[in-house]
């Protein structure tokens, strides 16, 4: 477990924290691998009823590390441990309550879309950069983001890269509510998930995700096959060396 990614157990409930707050939660793949690890582990064990993904107070996460991004383009290397962790978030039948503060960049806004709950703090900002940095969507946020806020708004965040406020978050139904401690929210609404009757729950949960599984599965494939593609492609390594050397990026 990278010391990175925290988890702890009170009774049935399973809590995921982000923590590299040096680097406002950049996910590396070490902790893309640790996560995984806890949302698989969160589905095999029967005493896990319920799961909360938090971060920090003033970021849940800035999203991928950029700097693995580079090392991923420059080696040819993969992004496996993030498809596995995505893919794991996705098949979990039991649910998923997030507690966002602060930037929740890139992954940081698309995991969501996998969650079942959200709290969000006043402060957080959403955002999805993807075309910032030659990138394109993941996470089948390319298919779930315009289903669940319609196409225009889903094209301000996917296409213009715009950030997202609280309120306007909220009122496009990315978050349920937002809360002074969404920590605390989180937590109330997990135990109240946890005292239900735990078969029928996660039931109920793989039915509403039915319908769009292999929809999601097929998305997230075709995302990964286009996003290795964009990774190594010379849009994506003059973003990432813009960010890395601090300066705006030139296309
Ligand atoms: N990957 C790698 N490092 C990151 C990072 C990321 N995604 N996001 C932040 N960091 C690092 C910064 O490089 C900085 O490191 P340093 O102290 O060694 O210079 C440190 O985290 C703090 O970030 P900083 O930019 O100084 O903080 P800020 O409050 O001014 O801005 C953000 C915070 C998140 C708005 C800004 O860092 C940012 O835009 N990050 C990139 C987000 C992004 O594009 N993510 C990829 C999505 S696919």
């Amino acid at each position: 477990m990278s010391e990175n990614v925290q988890t702890t157990r009170d009774e049935h409930i399973l809590q995921i924290r982000l923590n590299r707050l040096d680097k406002k939660n950049a996910l590396t793949l070490a902790m893309y691998a640790a996560l995984a690890d806890a949302v698989e582990s969160a589905g095999r064990d029967p005493d896990v009823r319920a799961v909360i993904l938090t971060g920090g107070d003033d970021c849940f996460t800035a999203g991928n590390d950029i700097a693995d991004f580079a090392q991923a383009a420059a080696v040819q290397g993969e992004i496996a441990p993030q498809l596995t962790f995505l893919g794991a978030l996705a098949r979990l039948d039991k649910p998923v309550v997030a507690a966002v503060a602060g930037v929740a960049i890139g992954i940081g806004t698309t995991m969501l879309l996998h969650c079942d709950l959200v709290y969000a703090a006043p402060n957080v900002r959403f955002r999805t950069p993807f075309v910032d940095l030659g990138l394109v969507p993941e996470a089948a946020s390319s298919l779930l983001l315009p289903a669940l806020i319609g196409h225009r708004r889903a094209s301000s965040l996917l296409l213009l890269g715009d950030e997202l406020d609280a309120e306007t978050a909220r009122a496009w139904g990315l978050v349920n509510a937002i809360v002074a401690d969404p920590l605390g929210a989180a937590k109330a609404t997990a135990a109240r998930l946890a005292a239900r009757a735990p078969e029928a729950l996660r039931a109920t949960k793989g039915l509403m995700k039915r319908s769009q599984r292999a929809l999601i599965e097929e998305t997230m494939k075709v995302e990964g096959e286009i996003f290795g593609e964009r990774l190594r492609s010379p849009e994506a390594r003059e973003a990432f060396a813009a960010f890395l050397g601090k300066r705006p990026a030139k296309f």
